[in-house]
């Protein structure tokens, strides 16, 4: 038999199963010492009431034969998919149910959604990135062009009219930057698509973090990003979903390539591959967007924004370059004393007991950066800017 040899050209693992070793060798070997993490974006505050409320509501549904359920549709429950149209709608961008297709979370579907392409297609991907784009492609074998998100361009590449392309990939607000595209250029990264035949794959998952009403929350509210986009979103950052489970993807009808609907495509696989979100769990997140439920998820982004907030101060204080963090969770420093990111991440290891996010791990252009997570707890965020500061003294 023969194996899959792109593994081969991967990392042995993935960035943040490097650094949850790291971290966890450290504790092992210093027990008495409390670890903060300002690294995997994971957020700290529970469920919201009317989300739990919903999500326990629906597990005794469970347990009663009359309002027990089992295989649900492959693609969601209406009474969710029916929350999800409603919540574009605010952005002004209207979407048929049959475009809204309910996952298990941002990150498998960046994953599954290649299974529509061939692995021929090239792809283009940002540098710095999630790094999820990229070892999904190097799985499959794809040739993978890098566009550099640097300083000069504010984080934000645009397209090169002398670049071919057929997947491109966007992440805005911008994982690991914080960097957001305004309307004015994604407009041209959906002209630049049309023109090359290509799909964009447009991660909206920090999309609740835009505060700036002029920046777009969804690619869809660009003219034209219907028939070149497919978004997908998650409830992970929006409203904790991180250990629930729920985020949604969206693949209008109107996009056809090869002369194939990828709409029809996605759904094939998807009932083919999936069999959809746990029932307790569509319930939970269709709870998101009830006016309770909108209203506690902003309560819950307020906050990290001022975790954000005082970190920025805090590194603007100790003189240490950075970006993000305004319509971001994530703020983008760069390495102090010259120290490479993974330098720096040991070094805060070992001398503030904090961890972050090494830039070199979402990509080349990210060396020399670092990321830092505004989803901790306001006391622990204090405290391990405190103890940066201290630590380089
Ligand atoms: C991150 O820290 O980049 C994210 O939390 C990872 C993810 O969403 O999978």
């Amino acid at each position: 038999m023969k194996i899959n040899e792109n593994y081969k050209t991967l990392e042995t693992s993935y960035l943040f199963s490097q650094i949850r070793t790291r971290r966890e060798a450290y504790e092992a070997a210093h027990p008495d010492q409390k670890v903060l993490s300002l690294g995997i974006g994971d957020v700290t505050l529970p469920l919201a009431k009317p989300v739990v409320d919903a999500f326990a509501r629906a597990v005794e549904e469970m347990g009663q034969a009359s309002t027990f359920r089992g295989y649900g549709p492959e693609q969601g429950y209406d009474f969710l998919r029916e929350k999800i149209q409603a919540y574009y709608q605010r952005f002004g961008v209207e979407l048929p149910l049959d475009a809204i297709f309910v996952s298990d979370g941002a990150k498998s579907d960046i994953g599954n959604l290649l299974d529509l392409f061939d692995t021929d297609n090239t792809v283009l991907i940002p540098d710095p990135v999630y790094p999820v784009y990229r070892d999904t492609n190097q799985m499959a074998g794809r040739s993978i062009l890098y566009m550099a998100a640097c300083l000069e361009n504010q984080f934000l590449p645009m397209p090169d009219p002398g670049q071919r392309a057929d997947i491109i990939y966007l992440c805005s607000p911008n994982n690991p930057t914080g960097a957001v595209y305004s309307r004015e250029q994604l407009q041209k990264w959906v002209d630049y698509a049309r023109e090359q035949d290509a799909v964009i794959l447009f991660d909206a998952a920090y999309e609740s973090f835009v505060q700036d009403p002029s920046l777009p929350h969804s690619i869809y509210e660009i003219p034209g990003a219907k028939e070149c986009a497919i978004e997908v979103c998650s409830l992970s950052k929006t409203a904790g979903f991180t250990g629930t489970r729920c985020g949604y993807t969206v693949v209008p009808s109107e996009l056809v390539r090869g002369g194939l609907s990828l709409q029809a495509m996605w759904l094939r696989r998807q009932t083919t591959k999936f069999n959809g979100v746990s029932y307790p769990v569509q319930r939970a997140a269709a709870a998101v967007f009830t006016p309770e439920g909108m209203e506690a998820c902003r309560q819950a982004v307020r906050q990290y924004q001022s975790n954000a907030l005082l970190m920025h101060q805090a590194l603007e204080s100790m003189g240490i370059w950075h970006t993000g963090g305004t319509n971001s969770p994530y703020l983008w420093m760069r390495c102090p004393e010259g120290k490479s990111s993974w330098e720096f991440f040991q070094f805060l290891l070992e001398q503030a007991q904090v961890v972050g996010t090494p830039g070199s791990g979402f990509g080349q252009n990210g060396e020399g950066f670092f990321r830092l997570t505004a989803f901790g707890t306001p006391e622990d965020t204090a405290e391990a800017m405190e103890r940066i500061r201290k630590a380089l003294g």
